[in-house]
């Protein structure tokens, strides 16, 4: 390629906010490939075509009428532009795969759709041939870029891809959703028999979508440098940490960041007063405000708790639902935002109902209350028994809200215990605690709601969180980096 030629990146996902999002992967999609363009790529998208991207898709033609694959009696690929997002986005319009009820994965009952290795194996397979130049004679890609396991297989198709090819990047937003299917589906997924091996995309006698992203990728990478090397170990591994360690030479950290056009307490929409960090006044209103919604007892001096989280056994909601009953006794509130695993639901409601002045607890997803919670907690409970990256803490340092996190992955990455030396050298910008337990987490909100009781040194740390800078360019500039060197590496 010349150098002077803008790098073609074709961005492969299931998710993008605000239209289609279960967690941090739609941030990331939303915010990613505007930051490249920005950093010069010509980058386009490829989704799945839902009901409401089809919906939003703007200026759109059909690149190519693909008829029946994968299950589908008709398949087509669109293009258009999204609202707000100013590059080519590509649908994949497949109504008898995509337009269900319930979340992009899983059935309106919580059960993963029987048939997700089609839904999702026709994303890697169209991603490898549009990258390749097959499907729209106008455009291939040098790098195609997919995003967890619901892209991995574009990575096993381009890697069997006879002839030129873009470089497969593999990005790894959770190791521990490994996207199964039976060794019988290679064929209707267009994969060769070959490819189930343990040098493929066998993982424990199934085929893994996770597995052909890992194996398959020329260059992988992960959301923190402390996650990618995690991985590499049996702890957070998930039975991939051999082939990790193997890898580990094309393996890289790179930090999300965070888009402050929709994370920033000086113009969010969703708040009843803004602010910055050199005006902190409206932070107080805004709490004020979360509590009288929320029935919570009105008290500015009641440390305010706030965590908005996929319920899952990874967030360690358990270790806060159980702390939270030794806290409410010393004044602590919480104000908790989730949905997911409905046994954890049902714990959070029982504590909800045992403290109705100290707990409030939300269920369903609601972007508007995310970011109230957010704005008007004073720290944001991040206790996941392992991390990627997390974005909620970074949201929390953003507004000033204090994050108290598992030392894990990207957690441990971003954000600067309040120690003692810590406070004193003004680097301090939230509460870690090292062991996922729920006398580390309780200790760790206890030396929080100390520090909340002294208002000079807790409003410097909370200016230093603020001035905390993760920009989606600099992520952006890593990526491009990288994708320079794959791509010499692949032309060689
Ligand atoms: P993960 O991707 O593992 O769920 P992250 O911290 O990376 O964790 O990202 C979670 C994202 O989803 C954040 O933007 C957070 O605000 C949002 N979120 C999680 N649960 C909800 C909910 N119930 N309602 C609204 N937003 C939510
Ligand atoms: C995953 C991870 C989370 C990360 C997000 C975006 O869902 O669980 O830690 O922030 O992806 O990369």
């Amino acid at each position: 390629m010349a150098a002077r030629e803008r790098l073609r990146v074709l961005q492969v996902a299931a998710e993008i906010f605000p239209w289609v999002k279960t967690g941090g992967l739609g941030d990331v999609i939303a915010a990613l490939p505007p930051a490249l363009a920005r950093a010069g790529a010509d980058v386009r998208l490829l989704l799945p075509g839902y009901p409401p991207l089809l919906d939003a898709l703007q200026d759109w033609r059909v690149t190519a009428q693909l008829g029946s694959a994968f299950g589908a009696a008709t398949v087509e690929l669109r293009r258009g532009r999204l609202p707000g997002l100013d590059l080519p986005v590509y649908l994949i319009d497949a109504p008898y795969l995509y337009d269900r009820p319930g979340n992009p994965y899983l059935t309106p009952e919580r059960a993963d759709w029987p048939d997700n290795p089609r839904r999702f194996g026709l994303l890697g397979w169209l991603a490898a041939h549009l990258g390749c130049g097959d499907v729209d004679r106008l455009w291939h890609a040098d790098v195609v870029h997919a995003h967890d396991w619901h892209a991995g297989l574009a990575c096993a198709h381009l890697a069997l891809h006879p002839g030129p090819r873009p470089a497969g990047v593999f990005t790894v937003h959770n190791l521990a959703f490994v996207g199964e299917f039976e060794p019988l589906q290679l064929a209707e997924l267009q994969l060769p028999r070959s490819t189930f091996a343990p040098e493929g995309l066998e993982f424990h006698g199934k085929g893994s979508f996770m597995k052909a992203g890992l194996y398959y990728a020329d260059q992988l990478t992960t959301v923190s440098p402390t996650y990618a090397q995690e991985i590499q170990t049996s702890a957070f591994g998930c039975g991939f940490e051999g082939l990790l360690m193997r890898r580990a030479p094309v393996l890289a950290g790179i930090l999300n960041g965070v888009d402050n056009a929709v994370w920033n307490p000086a113009s969010d929409p969703h708040l009843e007063a803004r602010y910055d960090s050199g005006n902190l006044a409206g932070k107080s209103q805004v709490k004020a405000a979360l509590q009288r919604s929320l029935g919570l007892r009105a008290d500015p001096r009641a440390l305010l708790v706030g965590m908005v989280t996929r319920l899952a056994y990874q967030k360690g909601v358990d270790l806060l639902v159980q702390s939270m009953r030794r806290l409410a006794g010393e004044g602590v509130q919480l104000a908790l935002l989730g949905s997911g695993d409905p046994q954890i639901e049902r714990d959070l409601a029982r504590l909800a109902g045992e403290l109705p002045d100290a707990v409030s607890v939300s269920f369903g997803y609601d972007d508007a209350l995310s970011h109230r919670i957010i704005a008007g907690a004073d720290v944001v409970a991040v206790p996941s028994r392992y991390e990627p990256c997390g974005l909620t803490q970074l949201y929390g340092l953003r507004y000033g809200t204090l994050p108290v996190v598992h030392s894990v992955g990207g957690l441990a990455d971003t954000v600067v215990d309040a120690s003692e030396t810590n406070l004193q050298a003004d680097r301090a910008t939230g509460f870690v605690f090292v062991n996922a337990t729920e006398a580390a987490l309780h200790a760790a909100l206890h030396r929080a709601q100390r520090l909340f009781a002294d208002g000079p040194r807790w409003q410097q740390v909370m200016r230093r969180a603020m001035a905390q800078d993760f920009s989606w360019d600099e992520a952006a500039g890593r990526y491009v980096e990288l994708y320079g060197r794959v791509t010499e590496r692949l032309s060689r």
